[in-house]
């Protein structure tokens, strides 16, 4: 059982400047200073960071999963390379950016870019987030992502094969296209999901991630800085019918989506069973009326 959870991401943008006021204003992240120049790290619980946007030319998410120890980062390298998945160990430099004692990287089979990690350097600094009560993370990680897969049925099998997640459940997506759009929901520790696989015509991108706030009124509140700052709402707020999340989605200086939510169902292992949802929502969800 490799992964344990989503432990950061690495943004890669040239709009890092509005990501500074996005991430601290919108979201209500802490901007913390961290060791790699030029790169804004934010915090939302006990970790030194969970986001590090970096300027950049381009604009690439690198999805990091974190495994239980050094040991564990051996064991998934040895899965890999049964896998025929090229993977290479992070250099020291690297890591000490990163703030973790060592970390794999690779690309899924969507094409996304993947580093494994393990052992956080902890600075032991309390977090603060005025305009948050807090965020839910622990065992459960980061959050969630969802990502564009070119061959879902292949990143699929990697994952659950692999890198050991579990399949929490699917649903056939009409995008208006001759064929439903396959989605793919899978688990690794009690969140419902930490990573969704979608089958759109963009492999390896990031449509988008997911914070857990602890309370309803903070995804209120959040919800009116976005109307303040003039954020676009690319769903408004709504109950997912898997997770039971409630949230609402925003888009992030870059374009792609911020699924900012409460009340994420918890799942048992010993218990669970899959299933196939028809609709993504309870209620709302809804995209932005045009025109
Ligand atoms: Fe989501």
């Amino acid at each position: 059982m490799p992964i344990r959870s989503l432990g950061y991401l690495r943004w890669e943008t040239p709009q890092a400047e509005d990501w500074r006021t996005f991430a601290t204003d919108v979201l209500g992240l802490m901007p913390v200073a961290g060791p790699e120049a030029g790169a804004l790290y934010f915090r939302w619980d006990e970790r030194p960071y969970r986001l590090v946007v970096v300027p950049s030319e381009r604009k690439q998410v690198t999805i990091g999963f974190e495994v239980r120890d050094d040991l564990e980062l051996e064991e998934t390298a040895a899965r890999l390379e049964e896998a025929g998945v090229k993977a290479a160990m992070g250099g020291e430099e690297e890591a000490a950016d990163r703030l973790v004692s060592g970390f794999l990287r690779f690309e899924d089979p969507s094409g996304a870019p993947v580093e494994v990690f393990h052992a956080p350097i902890l600075d032991h600094l309390p977090v603060q987030t005025p305009l948050v009560s807090g965020f839910v993370t622990g065992e459960m990680g980061m959050g969630h992502v969802v990502v564009g897969s070119g061959d879902v049925p292949a990143a699929v099998d990697f994952y659950r094969g692999t890198l050991g997640f579990r399949l929490r459940n699917t649903m056939r997506i009409d995008m208006g296209g001759p064929a439903k759009t396959p989605m793919y929901f899978l688990g690794c520790n009690p969140r419902h999901h930490t990573l969704g696989l979608i089958g759109i015509p963009f492999p390896g991108h990031l449509v988008h991630f997911m914070v857990e706030a602890a309370s309803l009124d903070d995804v209120g509140r959040a919800l009116d800085r976005c109307t303040d700052a003039g954020v676009p709402l690319a769903m408004s707020l709504g109950r997912h019918t898997n997770d039971h999340m409630v949230s609402f989605y925003c888009v992030t200086p870059d374009g792609a989506m911020v699924e900012f939510g409460w009340g994420g169902l918890h799942v048992d292992e010993a218990t669970e069973t899959t299933y196939e949802i028809t609709k993504v929502s309870f209620w709302g969800h809804r995209p932005p009326k045009r025109g």
